[in-house]
């Protein structure tokens, strides 16, 4: 895999983040290579502050922090932990690193986005921007050309202001907006929204995972948690807005429970929806946390694990990430403790699980045409 990334005669050496032996998959991207290359060729005046948007490994920060004073938006924990790590390496300047519900600073001069995935995001984040940044402030915005639809640029003309784009050079396209629509539009933060036969509300930030409606895996798994007055604390492992923990924490008020994912805006949206979905929330002990699955969380801390794993990370395909989520959920599960995973049957977690806890100790709970529900005891 190749992990040096040279332009205008420098070199940087990025890794992904966590570094693993055999990885697959580069740490940047043609577009940030587009961005570095355009950037290069206005022969910018140094020392400008610089607002880094979606930067996935570090490769922007690395870049930009040599002559800017550069600030790092980013939703993900994981991306957080690379582009800590890669500044580290390459002996780069610090940079200021704010997760996605910290403020917009007011003081930028200039903006480099990495476009993201999800197009409430995308909303959110422009109208965050269009609020704090005066109508001077240019973006640069990049993607692949393929996912740079008429409908994603309608939103940077109606968050932010008048949009063009560039040619596609390594099938990346470049987007460029100025602000300059009127700052009157309001992009509310939560979306809401009801648990049909639930006595659940859900609030969801705009880049937690299913945040306009439930996942088909969630709905079967809320089905099928129990309720047990053993369990004195378990952990919902990738959370998302918490759906699972809520349910879980309603049946069993005796548990004491901890959220755990690698999105900011989830681990917000899953405190908010424990706090307010609970009775006696603020009696309970409830921990939501940011973290790359449950790195650095002590071993036998925990009754049962809640888990329906991703299948991406960072814009790739993966099934390491389940793989991770298991092994570390028997690392933290006391004996007897159980994991409870939900998988698309085709996904066959049955198998990975045997292999980690034993055949006879992995048992179908329930499963349905589409999911499996799989609990292993430790
Ligand atoms: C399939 S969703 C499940 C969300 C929620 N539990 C549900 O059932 O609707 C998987 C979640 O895992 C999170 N995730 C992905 N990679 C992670 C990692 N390395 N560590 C912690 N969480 C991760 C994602 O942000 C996402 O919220």
């Amino acid at each position: 895999m190749n992990t040096e990334l040279t332009l205008h005669q420098k070199t940087l050496t990025l890794h992904r983040y966590p570094v693993r032996t055999n990885e697959m998959l580069q740490a940047w991207d043609a577009g940030d290579e587009y961005l570095i290359n355009h950037i290069e060729e206005q022969e910018i005046t140094p020392q400008k502050h610089i607002l880094i948007l979606n930067d996935h490994f570090g490769a922007l920060s690395c870049w930009f922090s040599q002559h800017h004073r550069v600030t790092v938006i980013s939703d993900s924990f994981i991306s957080h932990q690379g582009i800590k790590h890669n500044l580290e390496q390459n002996h780069c300047p610090t940079v200021t690193l704010l997760t996605s519900v910290d403020d917009i600073p007011n003081d930028v001069d200039m903006v480099l986005m990495q476009i993201p995935r999800n197009n409430r995001f995308l909303g959110w984040q422009l109208s965050q921007l269009r609020t704090a940044l005066c109508s001077n402030v240019p973006l640069i915005a990049v993607n692949k050309a393929k996912d740079i639809h008429n409908s994603t640029l309608k939103l940077f003309e109606q968050w932010f202001g008048a949009t063009t784009t560039s040619l596609a050079w390594k099938k990346h396209r470049l987007v460029f907006s100025q602000p300059n629509t009127k700052k009157t539009a309001e992009h509310p933060p939560y979306l809401e929204w009801n648990i049909e036969h639930e006595s659940i509300m859900l609030k969801n930030l705009p880049n937690v995972y299913s945040g306009e409606n439930l996942d088909q895996g969630a709905r079967f798994m809320l089905e099928h948690l129990p309720a047990d007055p053993n369990i004195q604390h378990f952990t919902d492992l990738g959370c998302g807005n918490g759906v699972l923990s809520v349910k879980m924490g309603q049946l069993n008020p005796q548990a004491n429970i901890r959220c755990v994912d690698e999105s900011f805006m989830a681990v917000e949206s899953a405190r908010q929806n424990l706090l307010s979905n609970l009775q006696h929330a603020h009696q309970r002990d409830i921990e939501c946390l940011a973290n790359n699955c449950l790195d650095n969380i002590a071993g036998q801390s925990t009754d049962m694990v809640l888990c329906n794993p991703p299948f991406h990370q960072q814009q790739a395909i993966t099934d390491h990430i389940a793989w991770q989520m298991f092994c570390d959920a028997k690392h933290v599960l006391k004996k007897q403790g159980k994991l409870l995973v939900i998988g698309n049957r085709h996904l066959r977690y049955d198998i990975k699980l045997s292999r980690l806890f034993g055949k006879s100790n992995v048992k179908t709970v329930t499963g349905n045409k589409k999911f499996v529900i799989l609990e292993a005891t430790k």
